[in-house]
């Protein structure tokens, strides 16, 4: 076999999997409460954005050759039931406009269509006896969908784990006349510990309890599958899992079981450890993150949503 691996032009050569910017997505904070970018503690050179910081940061990441961004909202008030989520002039409406007139379709412009961020309690719908309400939760995700759309959005990415969000968000979407709108839907989102510094940084951290009622257990790998195929059937048109680092084999059972474009959320807690590891002198950055990203590609993925898209767009760009 090591006649095969002799040189780097042999082993390039016979390569097998490699990355392409064109399958990142970058996911980008918008907070309405500032006027600066801030950095997020919680995970090693990320920021949250301001409007009027927003357009400057989108135009490094579309010079680097990413097509995609994924936008998270940080309102100015939050309240019980999360309705400035879909306020015409919420922040997430507003940053649509602003980059689609900048950018027009040289970025795929992708919301995450949750209320999380927006409820005083942190859970991702509205309450009813301390549990979240599933009937009651469509109704506003399909209002924040047909908003983000009405902006400019071109794909909507439902991801509060609610039974029929895809099909209500679908039909919402058709009705308003916005049926080339594709759904992004987070089918096999588990209730991961990974998501602790995204929670820090949006300030969404679950008031009481857990989310346990709505995403999946990481012990049951067969769930995702239905998970999976009732997405399909609802009108999804990209699939996703996530966590996807500890998650490989759910991505790679979807990608041979479907033939639908497949996503994979490499999380913010994915991002902070290998960020603080390499900080410590504990792994080599570029060499760890390349590695975590080939595998999840290798497991299947079409699509990596990832916070080290610009640094790998770099790299690659300067031929590794
Ligand atoms: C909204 C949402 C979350 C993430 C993406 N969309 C948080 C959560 O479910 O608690 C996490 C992303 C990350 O950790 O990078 N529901």
């Amino acid at each position: 076999m090591r006649r095969l691996r002799k040189n780097s032009a042999v082993r390039r050569l016979l390569g097998g999997t490699s990355l392409s910017v064109s399958n990142f997505v970058y996911p980008i904070f918008v907070d309405e409460n500032i006027i600066n970018k801030q950095p997020i503690k919680s995970m090693p050179s990320q920021y949250r954005y301001s409007l009027k910081t927003l357009v400057h940061e989108v135009k490094e990441i579309v010079s680097l050759g990413i097509p995609a961004v994924i936008l998270f909202g940080i309102p100015k008030v939050k309240n019980d039931t999360g309705s400035v989520a879909y306020a015409r002039n919420g922040i997430i409406q507003k940053a649509v406009r602003l980059l689609k007139s900048n950018f027009g379709n040289t970025l795929a412009v992708i919301t995450d269509v949750c209320l999380c961020e927006y409820t005083t309690h942190g859970h991702c719908g509205i309450l009813k006896e301390n549990d979240v309400a599933n009937d009651e939760t469509l109704n506003a995700l399909v209002k924040i969908a047909v908003s983000h759309v009405e902006a400019g959005a071109d794909i909507v990415a439902p991801s509060s784990m609610m039974d029929g969000q895809v099909s209500r968000i679908r039909d919402g979407l058709d009705k308003d006349g916005f049926s080339d709108v594709s759904i992004l839907a987070y089918s096999a989102k588990f209730a991961s510990s990974f998501y602790r510094p995204f929670r820090e940084a949006v300030d969404s951290k679950p008031a009481f309890g857990d989310r346990k009622s709505y995403q999946m257990s990481y012990t049951n790998a067969q769930e995702s599958l239905r998970e999976v195929e009732l997405d399909i059937t609802e009108g999804a048109d990209i699939v996703m899992v996530k966590p996807a680092l500890v998650y490989l084999d759910v991505i790679k059972v979807v990608k041979g079981k479907f033939s639908i474009p497949l996503a994979a959320y490499n999380v913010s807690g994915e991002y902070s450890m290998i960020k603080n590891a390499s900080r410590i002198g504990l792994i080599d950055e570029k060499e760890a993150v390349l590695e975590i990203l080939t595998a999840i590609k290798r497991a299947g993925a079409d699509i990596i949503v990832t916070y080290h898209a610009k640094d790998v767009a770099k790299w690659l760009n300067e031929g590794i």
